[in-house]
């Protein structure tokens, strides 16, 4: 693991704690480096009405394309407490539809693991995949 990549995990971490997450208490924080270099920080952010929550990532994602990123080159996804925490589903499409090129996260006993897209999210829809 290089030390780039700790540093990531624990920027990710140290914005987990400002989730709002009062249903799960699971507070989960990522950063987004896009190709440019500038990066972006989100939270989880959950709602009363539970299909309304928004994952980290998916906000750090929202909130580099807002600033115009269309290509990222890593996506650090962290909880609060440290465990292992890798991106849901739908957030694997979303990384897809930005290029993302590399996944980092905790693995759970201190460390991190990277990971590209392709092993998380093999045999992707993609843009591509419309152009017939
Ligand atoms: N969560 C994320 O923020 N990212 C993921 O990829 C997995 C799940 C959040 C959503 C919800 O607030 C909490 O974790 C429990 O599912």
């Amino acid at each position: 693991m290089s030390d780039r990549d700790r540093e990531l995990v624990v920027t990710a971490q140290a914005a987990a704690a400002g989730a709002y997450a009062p249903y799960s208490g699971f507070r989960v924080g990522a950063v987004v480096v896009a190709d440019d270099g500038r990066s972006f920080t989100g939270v989880n952010v959950e709602n009363a009405a539970f299909g309304s929550t928004m994952c980290a990532e998916a906000n750090a994602m929202a909130s580099a394309v807002t600033a115009g990123v269309r290509e990222i080159e890593v996506v650090a996804v962290a909880c609060l407490d440290g465990g292992e925490c890798y991106p849901c589903g739908n957030c694997r499409q979303m990384m897809r539809e930005l290029s993302v090129a590399r996944i980092v996260v905790q693995d759970g006993a201190g460390g991190v693991r990277s990971h590209t897209l392709d092993e998380l999210l093999p045999h992707a829809f993609g843009p591509e995949s419309l152009g017939g």
